[in-house]
């Protein structure tokens, strides 16, 4: 079982809404981040399991989604003897905690939250849980007394309405919550889609041709690459300006090899587009085919049972904890 290290003092929380399989951009821009913070702070990553259905979902995909998503995140590095790996659903605190906050929470200060203008404005049969949802986001991370919470910069108003909840609650009902700090996370490289280098590479793009997903087949990585839009200047040379397509794939090189901008310049100089694109295919089919051996290995191993039960007893131990406190301060019965 995992024993944070006694040097490391500092504590982060962050959930990851399981939508879909993840793509090159989320591994290189996110979760090679986040393998670099797990040896600064104690980390508790959940599967943000009941956000995802503040929206509608598949059950079976869903389900699928969730166990998939917590093996492709150990796949890619996220070790779990470093890491509190969890499943939010499967910690029933969270919901409770949760109700306690919104009996806490003004009406008025949750209305003004951007991400729910946003999303309910695009489909009017919104349901009840996406305008409650920064409050379970609230209760996921005071349950931990965590000290920062990192988040892209979309969420940052809900760690805000987070601290506000956590600060009144303390003056109303006495010292219960720790008041953590939010940490943005700085977008790693920005990977752009193969065929459009002008946009994101994202999950829900409508040509799987300019995506690359974590799980794709190698044959299918490959053609992808060999594909991806170029120039007709026929020069490896960084310039995301003029050149996005072959911009992109330096940067690609560049992520996954450590080596520089102007090193993947030399080496390419006088050669032509097709060995650039083998040499990129190359590195990231090796890159990935390693994540899917791993992956292959722990999606339906019972060590990843194993490990999701202890983590469920473990964070119920600490939310429990503080659910309990939370209703002895509010005078419910306990
Ligand atoms: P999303 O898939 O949009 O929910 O994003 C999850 C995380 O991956 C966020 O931290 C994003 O900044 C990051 N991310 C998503 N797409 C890319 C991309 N194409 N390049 C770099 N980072 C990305
Ligand atoms: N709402 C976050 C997102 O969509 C996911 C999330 C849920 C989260 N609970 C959290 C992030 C607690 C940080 C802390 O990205």
């Amino acid at each position: 079982m995992k024993e944070f290290s006694a040097n490391i003092t500092k504590s982060i929380l962050t959930g990851i809404q399981p939508s879909g399989v993840i793509t090159l951009g989320n591994y290189i821009g996110a979760i090679k981040q986040m393998v670099r913070m797990q040896d600064e702070f104690k980390s508790y990553i959940f599967i943000a399991d009941m956000h995802a259905i503040t929206v509608p979902q598949d059950p079976t995909t869903l389900h699928e989604n969730i166990r998939s998503l917590v093996a492709l995140y150990i796949a890619c590095g996220i070790d779990p003897d470093k890491n509190i790996i969890f499943i939010q659903s499967e910690n029933e605190y969270h919901a409770n905690i949760s109700w306690l906050l919104e009996c806490n929470t003004p009406f008025g200060e949750l209305s003004r939250m951007t991400q729910f203008k946003d999303k309910s404005s695009k489909n009017a049969n919104f349901y009840a849980g996406l305008f409650t949802y920064p409050i379970l986001m609230a209760a996921d991370i005071l349950a931990y007394d965590v000290h920062y919470v990192p988040v892209g910069i979309d969420q940052k108003q809900h760690v805000e309405l987070t601290r506000n909840i956590a600060i009144k609650f303390n003056k109303k009902y006495g010292d219960t919550f720790k008041i953590p700090d939010v940490y943005i996370t700085k977008e790693g490289t920005k990977i752009m889609d193969l065929v459009n280098p002008l946009k994101k590479m994202s999950k829900s793009s409508e040509n799987p041709k300019g995506v690359i997903r974590i799980l794709d087949d190698i044959n299918s990585i490959r053609k992808k690459i060999m594909g991806a839009t170029t120039d007709s200047e026929c020069i490896v040379r960084f310039d995301p300006e003029a050149k996005p397509g072959i911009s992109n794939l330096i940067n690609i090189c560049v992520a996954l090899t450590g080596k520089s901008i102007s090193d993947i310049e030399t080496m390419f100089e006088g050669k032509n587009y097709g060995e650039f694109k083998r040499f990129v295919a190359d590195i990231v089919i090796e890159e990935i085919s390693a994540i899917q051996a791993r992956y292959q290995k722990i999606i339906n191993s019972q060590e990843l049972d194993k490990l999701l039960d202890e983590n469920a007893t473990i964070t119920r131990a600490i939310a429990k904890k503080k659910f309990m406190l939370m209703k002895e301060k509010m005078g419910l019965y306990k």
